[in-house]
């Protein structure tokens, strides 16, 4: 008689962080026999990888868990875990109110979650496990990839600058780096595997290899990942503009595959906002590392992130975030309304900004950034880029693909069929906001 193959599904939200713990999670379902499910109502397992960075996202996750309930009660087999930094904030609470949740995972045992898993399956017990202080570093196993050529590499967990906005040092714990041999051994196995694109995580990359006494530990991971045989680019996020230095500019001017797109959260343009944010840098210093960024490579694109609407922050603070955009010109920017995370600092301080003025200064900051979005677009009309091909867009006749810079390119395929990873010179001739369109070289 044949037997039913288990299957998995995997709601991801959050970061770059959390979508590479998916891969894990994935990769360690499999090796544990399940194929992935092509209708989550049917899947034996289904993880949902939460975040809280902000009140959205945990409103649009309470949502998803919510409507499993039912789906639960049609297939009560079905093993639900919870994973990720909403799991590790809100603990038993959490699985009080949705009692359809049968697993807990913290973000300290991504690594375990084979072994919890089978656990689970023998007894049938719910169980949290949500211990910050097992801080274990290293990666074992297997990966299920998203994409086929570009693949995330973590180097480094948790993070110890406690901004007094934000949750994460308290859900991600502290600060552990990855042996260097450790993520060098990991992309050389996707090298094999064929992947060109690798992206290193962290929430500060640029503390890498502090926890070992290491000075300079990114620029030189920089370096050693570069003489990797078969890296064709190498991207990494985030920077602290407080922790990027010369050695790493450096790094990433010389370095042949370190692709020359600098994401550096500036978050707020007055001295004060940034100094109640604890973010350890004035305006002054910010700027500096732009101009050193500049003198290094000039033609790097720089993206930022940026937060409205801090308690406390006036009219005028809010401009002196517009004039740095507009002073900068960044290539893109992530921004954001401010939101209020129990359990931080900033979640207690007076003079909480009403919504209505959050909304304002959003829409107008996001009115500057669109135009400097365009504007250095609008650059590289008539130049010829390298891309990597990622896959077709809504229609096919279209390819899709990202410079080395991290922008968008549209290209018509005509009669040729690319393989997603492939390296193609696109001659652009329209500037978007959010993309760019051109012609493959071979065709003009
Ligand atoms: N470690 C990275 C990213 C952290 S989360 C860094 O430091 O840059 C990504 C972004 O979310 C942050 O850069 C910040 O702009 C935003 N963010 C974090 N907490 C927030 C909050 N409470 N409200 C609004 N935005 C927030
Ligand atoms: Fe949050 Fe600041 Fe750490 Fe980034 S550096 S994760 S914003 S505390
Ligand atoms: Fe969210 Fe956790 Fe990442 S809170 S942004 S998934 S580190």
């Amino acid at each position: 008689m044949e037997t039913k193959q288990n299957t998995y599904y995997i709601f991801n939200y959050g970061c770059q962080m959390n979508a590479s713990d998916t891969e894990h999670y994935a990769g360690q379902l499999e090796e544990l026999g399940y194929a992935p499910a092509e209708d989550f109502r049917k899947a034996d397992v289904i993880v949902v990888n939460t975040c809280c960075v902000r009140e959205s996202a945990e409103k649009k996750i309470a949502g998803k868990i919510g409507e499993l309930k039912n789906i639960k009660i049609k297939n009560p087999d079905m093993v639900i875990c919870v994973a990720g930094c909403m799991a590790q904030k809100d603990g038993e609470k959490l699985l009080k109110k949705h009692p359809q949740v049968d697993l807990l995972l913290g973000t300290a045992y991504v690594n375990d979650f084979k072994s919890i898993l089978t656990e689970y399956l023998a007894e049938r017990k719910g169980k949290y496990y949500t211990d910050l202080t097992i801080h274990q570093s290293e990666f074992e196993g297997k990966m299920v990839r998203q994409s086929s050529f570009s693949a995330w590499i973590p180097i480094m967990y948790g993070c110890n600058n406690f901004c007094t906005y934000c949750i994460v040092p308290y859900v991600r714990g502290r600060e552990r780096s990855r042996a260097i041999e450790n993520i060098v051994a990991e992309i050389e196995q996707a090298v094999e595997e064929g992947y060109k694109e690798f992206t290193l995580l962290g929430q500060n990359v640029n503390s890498y290899g502090k926890d070992f006494g290491e000075k300079n530990a990114f620029a030189k991971l920089l370096r050693r990942v570069n003489e990797i045989k078969g890296v064709e680019r190498i991207r990494y996020m985030t920077s602290h503009p407080r922790d990027m230095n010369e050695e790493v500019i450096k790094a990433v001017a010389e370095c042949e595959h370190v692709c020359e797109n600098f994401h550096v959260p500036f978050q707020a343009g007055s001295n004060e906002i940034l100094r109640r944010m604890n973010r350890g840098y004035s305006r002054e210093k910010y700027l500096e590392l732009i101009k050193m960024i500049r003198s290094y490579v000039p033609d790097a694109a720089i993206t930022t992130d940026i937060i409205v609407g801090f308690p406390g922050e006036t009219e005028q603070d809010f401009e002196d975030t517009l004039a740095l955009v507009q002073e900068v010109g960044f290539d893109a920017a992530f921004t954001f309304i401010y939101s209020k995370r129990s359990g931080t600092p900033a979640a207690k301080m007076e003079e909480q900004v009403p919504l209505a003025v959050k909304k304002d200064r959003l829409n107008r900051l996001m009115e500057v950034q669109n135009l400097s979005s365009l504007h250095r677009n609008k650059e590289l009309i008539g130049k010829t880029v390298e891309v990597l091909a990622e896959g077709p867009s809504k229609n096919p006749a279209v390819w899709t693909g990202r410079t080395r810079t991290n922008k968008l390119v549209l290209w018509p395929a005509e009669s040729r069929i690319y393989n997603a990873g492939e390296k193609v010179l696109v001659k652009i001739d329209t500037a978007q906001t959010w993309l760019v369109k051109g012609k493959a070289v071979q065709d003009v």
